[in-house]
């Protein structure tokens, strides 16, 4: 099977980020629940270009896949793809939606729209298994998981700088030997 260049997501475009997309990463930045659970600010013009910096290096090292995720044209979220080793058999999944966006399914369907493009794109590389990984406090983000097909796995003990317990959720890539296996 061939992957398609970016996720396909109903209603949604998926690409990979832009130097244009600064003023709208610096904008979604503002946003005090963005700025809670997610690790890295982007305050000003000169942090996105670092920010976007990242994202670049990351695709071509094969460790993360970050997609700006539009609508109409307008930046409403990111879904990343992180693989600490290429070829490992695991990756994780990160996302968020823009304030404004918020309560549209916007995640969740970006969510299942990497999901899907990565188990295609990386099938002959090992994927086997997309962590989702959010803070115990985060209901949202549970809710994100839940939508998106990512089964609860385990909690994650407190550990700094998370002060609660986390929850691990995780989906499997479905092929002949896996269908109906539990995780
Ligand atoms: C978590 C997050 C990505 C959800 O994105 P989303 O596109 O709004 O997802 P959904 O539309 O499916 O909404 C998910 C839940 O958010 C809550 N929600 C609904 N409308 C909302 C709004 N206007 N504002 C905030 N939260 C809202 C609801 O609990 C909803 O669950 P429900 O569908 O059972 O009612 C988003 O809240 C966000 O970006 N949060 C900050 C960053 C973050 O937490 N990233 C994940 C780190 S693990």
């Amino acid at each position: 099977m061939t992957a398609a260049a970016n996720p396909v997501a109903e209603g949604l475009v998926l690409r990979p980020f832009e130097d244009a997309d600064a003023p709208a990463l610096v904008e979604a930045y503002r946003d005090e629940t963005l700025r809670r659970f997610t690790r890295t600010p982007v305050d000003d013009e000169e942090q996105a270009a670092h920010w976007l910096g990242q994202q670049r290096e990351g695709r071509a090292a094969g460790t993360r896949y970050s997609f700006a995720v539009l609508d109409a044209g307008g930046l409403v979220g990111n879904v990343v793809l992180k693989r600490g080793t290429p070829g490992g058999e695991s990756a994780e999944v990160g996302y968020w939606t823009a304030g404004p966006a918020r309560g549209r399914g916007v995640a969740p369907r970006a969510v299942e729209a990497l999901t899907a493009w990565a188990f295609a794109a990386f099938a002959e590389d090992g994927l086997r298994r997309i962590d989702l990984l959010h803070e115990g406090d985060n209901h949202a983000s549970c809710r994100v998981a839940e939508k998106s097909g990512y089964a609860f796995a385990e909690i994650l003990p407190a550990f700094p700088p998370y002060p609660l317990d986390g929850h691990r959720h995780s989906r499997k890539r479905l092929d002949g030997s896996e269908r109906g296996s539990s995780e």
